[in-house]
């Protein structure tokens, strides 16, 4: 299927216009797993339009909710009587996937869930979900190729220790801690904004929530929550790309609906790198007169450096002035894509999880291959300042996080198809 799945960009065009950021991906499909938390019908607007809240929206099908996806907006009607099996031919597609798993535990006190797919980043484990879960009371273990979860006489709320800030297990583990018995703190939770988008849709369900945004989150049990109506977060990924686009090219984008302060660090490196950042009424605006200087980065989880953004500041400085070295620490293989940028002509060593890029003045167009959401993203831009034609194989990896990306694109100057 994926040979003849690309796009193809013409590279040489300033990118100058408007764009509208769509609702956050990783926001939007948790908001949707943890609708399965109060039988009825549950409202989310501010969705995107990208094959992952398809897989979602069968999944919950399957599970018995009925969906429906109009525009914007999806509704989520849960059944009093839910399944229990997320199969392997959903899941497989979609990381998000496991977030299936604490509601279920909490609601049915049962889940099989199929050990999920999703980019080929690194080797993303379950321990910390499992873990979690054990800490509240359930019997969980990987069988076959699922995680097989009971908790037959409910969840009790316990003080749980995260080895690292995983943004899914703290998803998980707070989501199946809103209807445990008693008190559950989460210590060393993530704090992304996708985690506090996610603790405000479960507080207008009722929960009871404390600390969203920090390290620590407290969650006292209810012993049911209500559907609700929420409005998903910005992008703030794909407003990173549109700024980092706008960098790269030389260009000047007005991003609208974006939240610049969930991407502090990332328009501070801009501005260091030589852009123009500037807050708007409703969004950030980003402009670039001159080549851009290379920027050092190193990604952590939130506030640091987003991990998703990582493709883009290689991208950037493959084509900036001077030497600059980007650290990987969250997921061991984001690196493999640099190998599709040294076919455009960057100079970029990789030893461990560390990059040492020379800038170079132009990149030249060449057939190179996504091997990821993000890496994707992060050949197009690349794409964008390569002299002459690039192809992007694999490109449904791109459709995945990006509603449009092809129209959008053209919309500020690029040659650009999808083909
Ligand atoms: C989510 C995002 C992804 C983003 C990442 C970090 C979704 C669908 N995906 O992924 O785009 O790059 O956050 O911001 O929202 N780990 C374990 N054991 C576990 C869980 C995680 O070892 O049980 C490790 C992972 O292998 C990884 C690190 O912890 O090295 C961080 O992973 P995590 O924060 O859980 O990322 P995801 O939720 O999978």
């Amino acid at each position: 299927m994926a040979s003849l799945d690309r796009f193809r960009v013409t590279g040489g065009t300033r990118l100058h216009g408007e764009v509208t950021v769509t609702g956050a991906k990783n926001s939007v499909l948790k908001l949707m797993a943890a609708s399965l938390l109060a039988a009825g019908k549950s409202t989310i607007t501010n969705v995107p339009e990208i094959a992952d809240v398809e897989i979602m929206s069968d999944l919950l099908t399957r599970l018995g909710c009925a969906v429906v996806h109009e525009n914007d907006c999806i509704t989520i009607d849960v059944p009093e009587v839910l399944g229990y099996r997320a199969d392997y031919d959903l899941v497989r597609k979609m990381r998000a996937s496991i977030n299936v798993l604490g509601p279920l535990v909490a609601r049915i006190g049962k889940a099989e869930v199929a050990l999920p797919g999703g980019d080929a980043i690194g080797s993303r484990g379950l321990d910390f979900h499992i873990k979690g879960l054990e800490s509240l009371g359930a019997s969980a273990h990987i069988e076959h190729g699922y995680v097989i979860a009971n908790a037959t006489d409910g969840l009790i709320g316990a003080s749980v220790q995260l080895d690292f800030p995983s943004v899914g297990a703290t998803e998980n583990i707070m989501s199946a801690a809103v209807l445990a018995k008693g008190v559950t703190t989460i210590d060393n939770a993530a704090r992304e904004p996708d985690i506090v988008d996610l603790g405000e849709f479960l507080l207008s369900m009722g929960a009871k929530i404390e600390g969203l945004g920090t390290p620590i989150i407290t969650i006292t049990g209810v012993e049911r929550l209500n559907p609700t109506t929420h409005a998903t977060i910005p992008d703030r990924i794909i407003t990173g790309t549109w700024a980092f686009a706008a960098a790269m090219t030389r260009g000047d984008i007005t991003i609208h609906g974006a939240r610049a302060r969930d991407l502090e660090l990332p328009l501070e490196k801009l501005a260091s790198a030589g852009a123009i950042v500037t807050t708007t009424a409703d969004g950030v605006r980003v402009q670039m007169d001159s080549r851009p200087q290379a920027i050092d980065v190193a990604t952590l989880p939130y506030p640091g450096f987003p991990t998703d953004l990582l493709p883009m500041v290689i991208a950037l400085n493959a084509i900036a002035e001077g030497h600059s070295l980007v650290t990987e620490n969250v997921f061991e293989s984001r690196f493999m894509f640099v190998n599709e940028l040294i076919r455009l002509g960057a100079q970029i060593a990789v030893d461990g999880h560390h990059a040492s890029i020379d800038g170079v003045p132009e990149l030249s167009g060449a057939p190179v291959e996504a091997t990821d959401i993000r890496a994707g993203a992060g050949l197009i831009l690349a794409a964008l300042v390569s002299e002459g034609e690039t192809t992007i194989d694999q490109a449904f990896h791109v459709d995945r996080g990006y509603p449009n990306f092809a129209e959008q694109l053209r919309s500020l100057g690029a040659q650009v198809s999808r083909e």
